[in-house]
């Protein structure tokens, strides 16, 4: 088996968090996913709550804190990400979307990444295909096609209506608590989801992390005192 690294990034506020039992959800498939095709995937998951505080002083200085920067650097270094926020008016919250204005905007380049969100209600499962998916299409990750959300009646009610639009998994289901099992769509939605991101990794070479020290001026530039 080869091993590859998994990082699962959650927006969640509440204790539980739905958005985190989601995140989990889809690293514990992807894992699986990823054994049947020989990879190991060692996942660690990041509650982006934890970091509030030193996400904001990252974009007012723009240097990230030394809790801060592991995290980041982790991110970077992935061979895939499932990155997971709950809906807050209509699209990714603030807090989800301050990692990812810091997190510089090579890092998810040809990066496999499963996007997820929770919310109140099935009717804002979209918000992943017009607020999430175009946001890491500019960071040039490669998204999987199948978006899971998760809305309270997903979880253990066992049968979500999730309606899966054009990649949108849909359904109901808010905030579970901490153990909530997902419901028989969901649960399907999740497992396509997690097929698909264990695919893109096992296509790829395993992933480098980003050399800090590298130079983005040759040399001869550098000589030439341009
Ligand atoms: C400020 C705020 C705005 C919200 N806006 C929406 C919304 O527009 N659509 C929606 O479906 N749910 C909305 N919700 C509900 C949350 O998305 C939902 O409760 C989420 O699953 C909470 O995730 P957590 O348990 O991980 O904290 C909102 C919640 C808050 C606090």
């Amino acid at each position: 088996m080869t091993g590859r690294k998994l990082v699962a990034v959650s927006a969640g506020l509440s204790q539980p968090s739905s958005t985190r039992l989601l995140a989990d959800q889809l690293a514990a498939a992807t894992g699986a996913e990823a054994s049947r095709l020989g990879i190991q995937l060692s996942t660690s998951a990041v509650d982006l709550r934890d970091h509030a505080h030193d996400l904001t002083n990252h974009l007012l200085t723009g240097f990230p804190s030394a809790q801060l920067k592991p995290i980041i650097d982790a991110v970077a270094a992935a061979d895939g990400l499932i990155a997971v926020t709950p809906i807050f008016n209509a699209s990714y919250s603030g807090l989800f979307k301050l990692f990812f204005d810091v997190i510089g905007d090579t890092a998810l380049v040809d990066k496999p990444v499963l996007i997820g969100a929770t919310g109140g209600t099935a009717r804002h499962s979209l918000a992943l295909e017009h607020a999430l998916r175009p946001m890491f299409a500019y960071l040039r990750a490669v998204v999987v096609p199948t978006a899971v959300f998760a809305a309270p009646e997903d979880w253990a009610g066992g049968g979500g209506r999730g309606g899966s639009g054009a990649g949108a998994a849909a359904g109901g289901g808010a905030a579970a608590g901490g153990g909530a099992a997902a419901g028989g769509a969901l649960r399907g939605r999740i497992q396509r989801a997690a097929r698909e991101l264990a695919g893109q990794i096992n296509l790829r070479e395993p992933a480098t992390a980003p050399d800090p020290f590298a130079l983005s001026t040759s040399f001869e530039e550098l000589l030439a005192g341009d």
